[in-house]
């Protein structure tokens, strides 16, 4: 697996320890993984896009074979673009795996030799979302031990501006 290089894209919106967990998993098992952030979705985000890539950068700094980047258009030619044979999502519960099979279905069309890995994050963060903490946040709750201390300072910052 050292020769693959993985993709694990999303809207990191914002990243969480969940994500984490999948990163540092795959960071494991593939030799290279770029985390690769949506730039144009159909969601209005809370963080832009470049806040979104600055906290990725800082929470995987750690990991050697991992980079964070940005794509736009379909998923499947930024895939092509880069030469990356696997893309990685995490699965957390049964209710992921309709949409997840979906995508990775559609995707297989598009580019079959694209093959679509799941992993399941830990345990502890199979009720974790980002649209959860973003909620918890801008209504005033804690969200420390479900993201980095500095996704939470910057969430912190946000809602409080
Ligand atoms: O973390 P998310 O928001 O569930 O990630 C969804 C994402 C970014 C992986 C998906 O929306 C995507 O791949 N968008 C790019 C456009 C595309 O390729 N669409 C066709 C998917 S079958």
């Amino acid at each position: 697996m050292q020769r693959i290089l993985a993709i694990y894209p999303g809207s990191f919106d914002p990243v969480t320890n969940g994500h984490l967990d999948v990163i540092e998993r795959g960071a494991k098992i593939f030799g290279r993984l770029v985390v690769a952030v949506l730039c144009n979705s159909e969601k209005q985000p809370l963080f832009t896009l470049n806040e979104r890539l600055e906290m990725l950068r800082e929470a995987t700094r750690r990991y050697a074979n991992v980079e964070v980047d940005s794509f736009d258009g379909l998923l499947v030619d930024y895939a092509r673009r880069l030469g990356a044979q696997v893309l990685l999502r995490g699965i957390r519960a049964v209710s992921d795996y309709e949409y997840e099979l979906q995508m990775a279905m559609m995707n297989r069309r598009l580019e079959p030799t694209l093959e679509t890995v799941f992993m399941l994050p830990a345990e502890a963060y199979s009720y974790l979302s980002s649209r959860l903490v973003r909620e918890i946040a801008q209504l005033g709750g804690s969200v420390s031990g479900l993201v980095p201390p500095e996704v939470e300072q910057r969430l912190r910052t946000k809602v409080t501006t």
